[in-house]
């Protein structure tokens, strides 16, 4: 007898083990919050009661909870809509859930942390509903969150129904939202971050303004407040998808200022289109006549060149002596008086004569290492391809003065050494008609004649010399156009016709 209470005894002990064993083991798993666990907490919100709406469209509940941990109270929406109803109810899970896991997890300094998920209504039109919920915990707001009801079509609104969602309406309205930010005090990092991430902007509209929502930190960093950047509804109207009148109710003003906006802007983006169309045709024209004038290589022509510059004030006389004379000219210019005048040196550029290198600082390159060679040719290359947006394909050396290793350089860099047939020895007399005279003995069709752009004597017999060319029948060309029309191509160097 004893024996056998003594074998049950074991038993028990053995089962009383193994069973406490168990239970352990399913303690510990259970201790992360099981779905049925989930379940549970949300119908454990009671009592819940109607609270007054002003809309017969929407009815408004609130919830409240209080247990030994915390205290909740929640307002909820109930529309006809049940795709609505759950799409808010889901948000509002969520609220509540996360809040229970902060208080599981002691995430609140308060002894009895109050969740209050308030929300107000807002009507815009028949379909269109605006729900603002402000998450408080503590009496501290932590969101802001709108919901855009379309009891129509039983959905939230998104802004694809209310824009023309492309790269130019965000671009615009990332425009006008910053344009319209105001006294907000938005940190901008938080605005830039904002406006690049449309899918997460919190927004609603409505007869007045396009509203973006945001939270930024209070000063005290307890909590957040909410502010709006209004964008007025008249600066968007190029931007609205087609519904927007119906989804808002446009008053029949609004939508007739809109018609005609879009139909300026029609008009406007036609205009833009012919005009860029006549620019063109004129620019071909113009193309057209260039060629034309050096397209007979029978004709006369020849290739004024001016070197040295750009200078402040010889330059820009002698770019309004070639004008007037619709004449064509090629600049060697220096590297570091390109520096010094780098918009004289665009103006050249713009007005369509041909850019050359004439080095940076104007030494015998033949008395230079290889390197300094490289450097002197280079620098300005670089220069003048910055200033003008063209990089020069002819290099003048200083003094007409080269040697194999200048040439190897021009060569490697497949530029073109172009020299001149004439001096017009300006550089030397400083007189105009001396300049005249020099010019005019010595030039033939197909001459390159060296000038300069920095002596005032070069300007002033410009003029008379031109007159003279034109009346025995020259044309003006580049020193590239002159080189073309000779057949000449590769490093040279390229001297050009002599009447000598
Ligand atoms: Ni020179």
């Amino acid at each position: 007898m004893i024996k056998r209470i003594t074998k049950l005894g074991w038993v028990t002990i053995i089962l009383i083990i193994f069973f406490s064993v168990i239970g352990l083991s399913h303690l510990t798993e259970s201790k992360p919050k099981s779905a049925a666990d989930q379940l549970q907490r949300e119908t454990d919100i009671l009592p819940k009661e109607q609270i007054p709406s002003m809309y017969p469209d929407i009815q408004l509940f609130l919830e409240t909870d209080e247990t030994d941990l915390y205290r909740m109270s929640v307002e909820t929406p109930v529309t006809e809509s049940d795709t609505i109803n759950e799409n808010i109810k889901q948000w509002v899970t969520d609220q509540k859930n996360d809040f229970k896991d902060d208080v599981d997890d002691n995430q609140y300094e308060e002894k009895h942390p109050n969740l209050h998920l308030a929300l107000t209504l807002e009507k815009v039109t028949d379909r269109y509903y605006q729900i603002h919920y402000t998450k408080e915990i503590n009496g501290n707001v932590h969101f802001t969150k709108t919901f855009n009801v379309d009891l129509d079509n039983e959905q939230m609104l998104s802004l694809d129904d209310i824009f023309k969602m492309n790269d130019n309406t965000r671009d615009t309205l990332a425009e006008l939202a910053r344009e319209n930010r105001g006294e907000t005090n938005i940190p901008d990092e938080q605005l830039d971050d904002m406006l690049a991430n449309p899918e997460q902007w919190d927004w609603d509209i409505n007869r007045d303004v396009f509203s973006l929502h945001m939270d930024i930190p209070d000063e005290k960093e307890s909590g957040k407040h909410p502010v709006s950047i209004d964008i007025p509804l008249d600066s968007l109207y190029l931007s609205f998808s087609d519904q927007i009148a119906d989804i808002i109710d446009m008053s029949d003003e609004q939508q007739q200022a809109m018609a005609n906006a879009i139909q300026a802007e029609k008009e406007r983006i036609a205009r833009e289109k012919k005009r860029k169309e006549n620019l063109k045709a004129k620019a071909s024209a113009k193309q057209e006549a260039r060629a034309k004038k050096v397209a007979d290589p029978n004709g006369k022509y020849i290739a004024l060149t001016f070197d040295d510059g750009p200078s402040a004030d010889v330059t820009p006389r002698i770019l309004k002596t070639l004008a007037e004379h619709d004449a064509v000219a090629t600049f060697f210019m220096l590297g570091t008086e390109v520096d010094t005048y780098p918009d004289i040196a665009k103006q050249v550029a713009d007005a369509g004569h041909e850019i050359g290198n004439h080095t940076k600082n104007h030494k015998n390159l033949t008395k230079l290492e290889p390197y300094d060679i490289r450097n002197e040719i280079g620098y300005t290359s670089d220069r003048i391809q910055e200033v003008t947006g063209k990089r020069p394909y002819l290099v003048r050396s200083p003094y007409g003065a080269y040697n194999d290793t200048v040439l190897q350089d021009i060569e490697r860099n497949k530029n073109s050494l172009a020299l001149w047939s004439v001096d017009s020895l300006d550089w030397k007399t400083r007189d105009k008609n001396a300049i005249y005279k020099e010019v005019t003995e010595h030039m033939t069709s197909g001459s390159i004649v060296l000038m300069h752009d920095i002596h005032p004597a070069t300007a002033d017999a410009l003029p008379s010399l031109l007159t003279a060319l034109e009346k025995e029948g020259y044309q003006f060309v580049t020193v590239s156009q002159l080189m073309v029309l000779q057949g000449l191509d590769g490093t040279g160097p390229h001297y050009g016709m002599s009447a000598d």
